[in-house]
């Protein structure tokens, strides 16, 4: 799964997708145009799993239209095939009054173009977009004013790309489809999937709430916000930088993998393990079978259990704690100095208590619990952390 040299991936692979798209030539609506993505810095996060479904061969531009609009309307669209959204180019709409929409096919084949319904309504202030007999083959461009609200459902396969808009409210729903969302600020952001990717690559900022079924799997880059939740059922939850008051991660079946974390985080997992590579902030990671690798950078309150499995914890040597760790089996590494070390033995476990770096002791704690497991304590420099990272 490591491949140190094979980048953030995402970027790669929308790479390779624009090219595709570029090169496809008769992709030549003036809408349509495909922007190169700089991808992030190279890392670990492996690439297959967050796959863009390419937008497929040779298309071409059937049909355009101009809507003249308020700035601060919103988009509706109901639509079974592919959907990207974009902002104006404010040089040339400096006003920010118009959507564009360009209607994009393959070659040939497609079916039903004439079913899809443009139209705003000024009363609403909403620009709908709409079909239900449109071939899944054909994509829909719009660009809009950059402050515009959205409520996307795309059925069947159908995928839908957000990028660089801004938005109060934000709801996107897909069936199979894959969601990407790029660079999106909003003050509400939904996205619910029943079975196609969520992915959110740049910085994403906002309350967010993303549910996504079945296999589905949710890859963040980088997420800003107060309030986030995200959950999945038996697919990946891996999120790279999340910036958070609080957040609700959680995960049936799927395994929960997060990079650099800050502030008040909540994982839970039935099945699945839970890594961080690194937590600054109170955390809070429980799971049934899976296991618990953390490292914990920064004190709040962190409160790790699992219950058939084991749990690793690193810390750095710096780190004022005061340590409750319970398990069938306790291992503290002679290389972190606990004070006050005291080991109650009952039954089936034991447990291990003690200070680093003179905590206090009701104030800076790690808990962590693994009545079936093993809880490893061990000493890591946030250096050998962030060579873990990269
Ligand atoms: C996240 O979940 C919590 C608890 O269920 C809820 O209070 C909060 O409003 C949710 N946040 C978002 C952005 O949906
Ligand atoms: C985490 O929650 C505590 C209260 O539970 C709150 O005082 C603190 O400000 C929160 N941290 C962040 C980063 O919001
Ligand atoms: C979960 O962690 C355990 C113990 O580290 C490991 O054996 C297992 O393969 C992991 N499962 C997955 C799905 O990564």
């Amino acid at each position: 799964m490591l491949s140190p040299s094979s980048g953030w991936g995402l970027g790669c692979l929308w790479l390779r997708q624009l090219r595709v798209w570029a090169g496809a030539g008769r992709w030549a609506c003036g809408t349509c145009q495909a922007r190169p993505y700089s991808s992030s810095r190279g890392e670990r996060w492996p690439e297959s799993e967050a796959e863009v479904p390419p937008p497929g061969p040779a298309r071409r531009t059937l049909k355009e239209w101009t809507l003249l609009v308020s700035p601060f309307g919103r988009l509706w669209s109901r639509l079974p095939c592919h959907l990207a959204v974009r902002p104006l180019d404010p040089l040339t709409y400096p006003d920010g009054d118009r959507v564009l929409v360009a209607l994009c096919s393959v070659e040939g084949g497609a079916l039903g173009l004439d079913s899809l319904q443009v139209e705003y309504d000024e009363t609403l202030q909403e620009m709908a977009i709409v079909s239900d007999t449109i071939d899944p083959r054909a994509s829909v461009e719009v660009n809009a004013p950059l402050k515009f609200d959205l409520n996307i459902k795309s059925s069947g396969s159908g995928y839908v790309k957000v990028e660089n808009i801004e938005c109060d409210n934000c709801k996107i729903e897909t069936e199979q489809g894959t969601c990407v969302l790029q660079s999106v600020k909003s003050q509400n952001l939904h996205v619910q999937t029943k079975g196609g990717k969520v992915i959110c690559l740049g910085t994403v900022y906002g309350n967010t709430d993303i549910h996504a079924s079945d296999k589905s799997i949710v890859m963040v880059d980088k997420l800003q916000g107060s309030s986030v939740n995200i959950s999945t059922e038996d697919g990946l939850l891996r999120a790279k930088y999340l910036y958070t008051e609080s957040s609700l991660l959680s995960s049936a079946a799927g395994d929960i993998t997060l990079g650099s974390v800050h502030g008040n985080i909540t994982l839970q997992s039935k099945m699945g393990n839970i890594t961080v590579d690194s937590s600054s902030g109170c955390l809070k990671a429980s799971t049934h079978q899976g296991a618990i690798d953390v490292y914990v950078s920064q004190l709040g309150k962190v409160e790790l259990g699992s219950h058939k499995g084991s749990v690793i914890i690193k810390v750095p040597s710096s780190l004022q704690a005061h340590l409750q760790l319970s398990g069938k089996e306790v291992d503290v590494n002679s290389e972190v100095h606990v004070q006050e070390m005291a080991e109650a033995r009952k039954d089936d476990g034991v447990t291990i208590t003690g200070l680093m770096n003179q905590a206090s002791k009701n104030e800076k704690w790690i808990k962590a619990d693994a009545p079936k497991g093993t809880v490893s304590f061990r000493r890591q420099s946030w250096f050998q952390s962030l060579k873990l990272q990269n």
